[in-house]
């Protein structure tokens, strides 16, 4: 059950609909599977791609479905409401995607986001590097100009849906002396040569979700591969993440959702003292602070992508926000919809334990949040008196 405080547009209603129906019928059920095997939900993915939701952000000129950023967000809250690592296959196309769709010249858009859009190859999104997470600007990837080529050379790290995507934003300096302002940004396949993966993390949760090194040994790019300018690249990769922290607060909001339904309907079920536990105070307190919360977050996590729809200047603070308390509530809420289904909710008889393990990472990737608290903080700062 959704309490909405605003009522949605009927367009996004109809996204919701037609994604949950989807979903419901061709990705929760492969969910456990994916999990279990640790491997890429291809039939979800097919599925996604046959509803024309695998990639909803692909404007349409570029041949896409041309879903607006909270119609994209209700599509991965859906998504990953079924299945979290599935909820990556278009999170992260959009992720890969935003820098062409942000800075990329109109000769990077033709030739990009019409295969995506298509579902003829995903789109992955290279910034971290085994010494650079959370200290982003500290990269090590080189990108050096040689006539009208880039040759690159380094190491991403963390790399999601690697080795399965097809195209791959990769941020390199090529500016040594300058920082974050000698980084840039670039758009390398899988099949250029010098490419090459290591082998999947082996993790805790979004186990069907490939994570990935991606190594760089000379590749040779052409220089047309430049998303906007040489040193824009950081810019490029913060504005992105502005974006795509709205889609991963809406990854959250779909695992709590999803925890929250299945513990609803067991209190209902389950037997103790000869009554349904529902009927316990202790459990009706617990279910009613967890459905509070979602609330909460889901109406900042709307705001946030009404605001990325419009590209408003406090996206930054609103981004990180919608993120950051998304998921420290989808952490919360599948927590106690495992304590709620008690000795069942620790097994794999019931889906709420993989959602517990899924809702982790959603505190950790794209800035963990502590790097979400910097950037809120520094948006409250520089804001004092507007
Ligand atoms: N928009 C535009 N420009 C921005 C910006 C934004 N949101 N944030 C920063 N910048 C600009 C600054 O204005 C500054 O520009 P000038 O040089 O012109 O002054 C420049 O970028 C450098 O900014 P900072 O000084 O703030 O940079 P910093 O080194 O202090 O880093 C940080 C800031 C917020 C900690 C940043 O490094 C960060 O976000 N770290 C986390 C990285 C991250 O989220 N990684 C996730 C990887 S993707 C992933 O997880 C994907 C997945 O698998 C699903």
């Amino acid at each position: 059950m959704v309490f909405d405080a605003y009522r949605l547009p009927e367009e996004h209603e109809a996204i919701r609909a037609a994604a949950r129906e989807v979903c419901d019928a061709e990705v929760a059920p492969r969910a456990a599977e994916a999990d279990d095997t640790a491997t890429f939900p291809q039939a979800s993915y097919e599925a996604l791609r046959a509803a024309d939701l695998h990639a909803p952000h692909v404007p349409e000129e570029y041949g896409g479905a041309g879903i607006d950023a909270l119609g994209t967000a209700i599509v991965i809250e859906e998504v990953a409401r079924a299945c979290a690592s599935s909820s990556l296959i278009p999170a992260v196309n959009k992720l890969g995607s935003m820098p062409v769709l942000l800075a990329g010249s109109e000769e990077l858009k033709r030739a990009y986001l019409p295969p995506v859009a298509a579902g003829e190859g995903m789109f992955s999104y290279c910034l971290s590097e085994p010494e650079a997470g959370s200290d982003a600007a500290s990269l090590k990837t080189k990108a050096v100009r040689d006539g009208d080529a880039y040759v690159l050379n380094g190491a991403k790290r963390w790399i999601t849906n690697a080795g399965d995507s097809k195209f791959y934003t990769v941020f390199a300096v090529t500016d040594p002396s300058a920082r974050s302002r000698g980084i840039s940004a670039f758009v390398v396949e899988k099949e250029d040569e010098g490419v090459s993966f290591g082998a999947p993390e082996r993790k805790l949760g979004i186990k069907g979700s490939p994570t990935r090194e991606v190594f760089f040994d000379n590749v040779r790019i052409p220089a047309s591969r430049l998303i906007g300018n040489e040193g824009e690249g950081f810019k490029i990769a913060m504005k992105t993440l502005d974006h795509t922290r709205v889609t991963i607060a809406a990854q959250a909001l779909g695992i709590a959702q999803g925890a929250l339904d299945c513990a609803a309907a067991y209190v209902q079920e389950r037997q103790q003292f000869g009554r349904a536990i529902a009927e316990f105070q202790g459990v009706q307190f617990m279910l009613a602070d967890m459905a509070m919360k979602l609330a909460a977050a889901r109406q900042l996590t709307y705001a946030a992508a009404a605001k990325s729809e419009r590209n408003d200047d406090d996206l930054t603070f609103f981004g990180a926000s919608a993120k950051c308390f998304a998921s420290d509530v989808a952490m919360e809420v599948t927590t106690d919809a495992v304590q709620l289904l008690g000795g069942y909710g620790y097994t794999k008889d019931f889906p709420v334990e993989r959602m517990m393990r899924d809702a982790k990472i959603t505190q950790i990737y794209e800035g963990t949040n502590q790097v979400q608290r910097i950037v809120i903080a520094r948006q409250v700062l520089a804001n004092v008196g507007s």
